[in-house]
């Protein structure tokens, strides 16, 4: 039977553009779905420079201007891969235009945005995520699944760090991710957001908060980002960082559980260092980005003298997603994440079905985002608003 074809509009093509449109691709490749995504057109401002990402890429077709893809009849999707301060406006003319959208990480600049975008989708009746992609690991949804089989018992803690280190050289240029008005806010936003959404999934809602933040570096020279976390510095100017370099909190959940939260961009050493550790009344988990083929488990109900932390290695047919793939320990890798997310929404989509993480979740986090920035300002502990 002839699969389901789904055509994407994709906006912006760096690096998050080239993990989405990786995705889609293999999903046809690894996947036993009956759908099938095409990559049917890629938006950009540059004429020169999208059409070179699209032949890369493996795009049909260009548009210059992210209305005019929007506007296409042929186009089933909209996929947001473009900085934070665009999101709102173009998932809201995507909703009002009827197509499903995937966004990428924060939701929005503001939690009023996001507000308005989870509005426009549910009036418009689309599909809708947010890519908040670590969650797709297999490690993480068989850490989820422990939880719910109630492997772990009642969540006592959740303690998270998120640690990169790509702008510690004060030469590093002041690109869109340390302007305010375009990326909402710094670290805690940029690689917070994905800490809490891992909190989210696995413990549940967070209540009320308390935390800091601080910007080490004040001034910057000019310039634009390059692919990836790589920048160039265009001019010989400098300008003013308005977004935090690290942040710290703590918080309580909806179930009574302590979380200590970290997300810094000055950790010298750590790359790309998404980790977590969970402790419940019947055992912990533990996980590390950097290995997350590898999941650390010790369950209290294990034989003494044989107790401590086992490494799983999740690679075997019982964890989620990686039958797909190769044999047990032929291990997987960071595009796989999204290659899991983008086949939910797929499914979604064909299924008529509502996948997560939805925009609702991202109104959710960014609820958390505003509540840190309000703890930092005030120094108090501030209320999470509980959002739907
Ligand atoms: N899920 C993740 O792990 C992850 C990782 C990195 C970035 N992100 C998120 O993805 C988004 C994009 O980040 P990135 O690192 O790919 O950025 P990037 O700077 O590498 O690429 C941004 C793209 O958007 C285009 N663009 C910028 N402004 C535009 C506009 N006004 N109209 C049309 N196109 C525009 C640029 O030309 C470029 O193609 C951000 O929201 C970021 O927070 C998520």
């Amino acid at each position: 039977m002839a699969k389901q074809e789904i055509n994407i509009g994709m906006i912006g093509y760096q690096f998050m553009g080239k993990a989405h449109s990786h995705a889609y691709r293999d999903i046809p490749f690894f996947f036993d779905s009956e759908v099938k995504p095409v990559l049917k057109a890629l938006a950009g401002r540059n004429e020169a420079e999208v059409n070179k990402a699209a032949e890369t890429m493996g795009w049909e077709s260009t548009e210059t201007d992210w209305r005019r893809l929007i506007e296409r009849e042929d186009i089933d999707v909209i996929d947001i891969v473009t900085p934070n301060h665009t999101h709102a406006e173009m998932a809201i003319a995507a909703a009002e235009a009827g197509k499903h959208i995937i966004t990428e990480k924060p939701l929005a600049l503001t939690l009023e945005e996001a507000k308005a975008m989870y509005r426009a989708v549910q009036k418009n009746k689309v599909i809708h995520m947010v890519c908040h992609n670590y969650r797709f690991a297999p490690a993480v949804q068989y850490a989820k699944r422990l939880i719910e089989d109630d492997r772990l018992g009642r969540i006592y803690h959740f303690r998270a760090d998120y640690l990169q280190d790509f702008i510690m050289d004060p030469s590093f240029p002041l690109v869109w991710r340390l302007k305010k008005e375009v990326s909402g806010s710094g670290a805690l936003g940029d690689i917070g957001a994905h800490s809490i959404d891992l909190a989210r999934f696995l413990v549940g809602e967070i209540m009320e908060l308390v935390g800091t933040m601080e910007t080490f570096v004040k001034k910057r020279p000019l310039g634009e980002m390059a692919g990836g976390l790589k920048a160039e510095s265009e001019k010989d100017q400098y300008g003013e960082v308005t977004v935090d370099d690290a942040v710290a909190f703590l918080a309580k959940f909806s179930n009574g559980a302590l979380g200590t939260f970290e997300a810094t961009r000055f950790a010298g050493g750590n790359r790309n260092k998404n980790k977590f550790e969970l402790n419940g009344e019947k055992g912990s988990i533990r996980w590390d980005m950097e290995n997350m083929n590898l999941l650390d488990v010790y369950l209290v109900d294990d034989e003494p003298g044989l107790q401590g932390f086992r490494t799983i290695n999740c690679t075997e047919e019982e964890h989620p997603y990686v039958g797909a793939y190769w044999p047990p320990g032929h291990i997987i890798g960071y595009e796989h994440t999204f290659i899991h997310l983008l086949y939910e929404f797929l499914q979604g989509i064909t299924k008529q079905s509502q996948p997560y993480p939805s925009f609702l979740d991202g109104v959710r986090n960014q609820a958390v985002l505003q509540a840190v920035e309000q703890s930092a300002e005030s120094r108090r502990w501030v209320k999470v608003e509980q959002f739907g």
